[in-house]
């Protein structure tokens, strides 16, 4: 048997379609074009990638994006001040702050201080709270096209078994928080689990963000599971550079039902998810509906 492998980069651009549409429904509408705002402290190479192709992207589809590349020895108070202008800027409707951050700004307190209304990102807490209580709101964006592609692949998650393999707040706890509200029977798996192959062999549904380069081999699988690595290890191998999931895919093939490749799979769904998120956003703060993207 082998796997379905999920194209990823086909879904984003079905979804890219829908986006565009919608945006130049946006446009016409209020008069602009919904703004992105996102801000990089530091020079992280991995980051720079990410905030150049989520920028990239924005201008692609047609949005205002604005980029602010700040030094790693930015302070708090400075990066707070930079926020509250965002905040007060009626052209931006997302704001994204690449993390992780510095070691010395505390991460908890820039998020909290992003206008709910435009966390493009889904980490405030009003956004958490939002998710964990079920009511709409922004979400992460990698879990949130996680679930996109789970859903086209499988229809009703309901009644399935899950596992979330990392517990990170931006994709391990809202990813198991969605899946539990799609009805799913969710275990969440972390670096202190015991007992980790077995708990994955019981799940019907995989999704894998633990940052260990091909953890999970093809004997861990339930034969027939969906498997969604959102792994990104960069490795040199055979003199190559490549990017390893925390699958080991060629093994996992073997067994998964269906599964996403790296690349290809759950990365170009976050850049997207943003693109949706960002729109989204813009239509609420100009209390316009928000049409139905997915
Ligand atoms: N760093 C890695 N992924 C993300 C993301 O989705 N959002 C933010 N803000 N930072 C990230």
């Amino acid at each position: 048997m082998s796997a379905k492998v999920i194209d990823g980069k086909m879904f984003a651009e079905r979804l890219a379609g829908r986006l565009k549409a919608a945006l130049s429904d946006f446009s016409a509408q209020v008069g602009r074009k919904p703004g992105l705002a996102v801000v990089l402290a530091g020079c992280d190479p991995a980051s720079e990638i990410y905030v150049r192709s989520k920028v990239g992207m924005a201008g692609e589809l047609g949005m205002a994006s604005i980029e602010h590349l700040l030094s790693a020895d930015i302070g708090q108070k400075e990066l707070l001040r930079l926020i509250a202008q965002l905040n007060d800027d009626d052209a931006v409707d997302g704001i994204l702050v690449q993390l992780p951050l510095p070691k010395h700004i505390e991460e908890a307190a820039i998020i909290s201080a992003i206008d709910p209304d435009k966390d493009v990102d889904g980490l405030h807490p009003q956004s958490s709270g939002k998710l964990v209580s079920g009511i709409a709101g922004p979400v992460s964006c990698t879990p949130l096209g996680c679930l996109m592609l789970l859903k086209s692949e499988l229809g009703s998650l309901a009644g399935l078994d899950a596992i979330v393999i990392g517990r990170s707040i931006l994709v391990g706890k809202p990813m198991a928080l969605l899946l539990l509200n799609e009805n799913c029977t969710v275990t969440i798996a972390h670096s202190r689990t015991r007992d980790l192959a077995d708990k994955v062999r019981r799940a019907d549904i995989v999704v894998a963000a633990s940052g260990q380069a091909e953890m999970i081999r093809e004997t861990w699988i339930k034969p027939g599971a969906t498997v969604i690595d959102v792994g990104t290890t960069r490795v040199v191998r055979d003199g190559k550079k490549r990017l390893l999931g925390d699958v080991h895919f060629g093994s996992a093939l073997t067994v998964a039902g269906a599964i996403t490749p790296v690349p290809g799979g759950v990365g170009p769904m976050t850049i997207m998810t943003l693109m949706h998120n960002t729109l989204l956003l813009a239509f609420r703060r100009c209390g316009l509906p928000a049409p139905a993207l997915w």
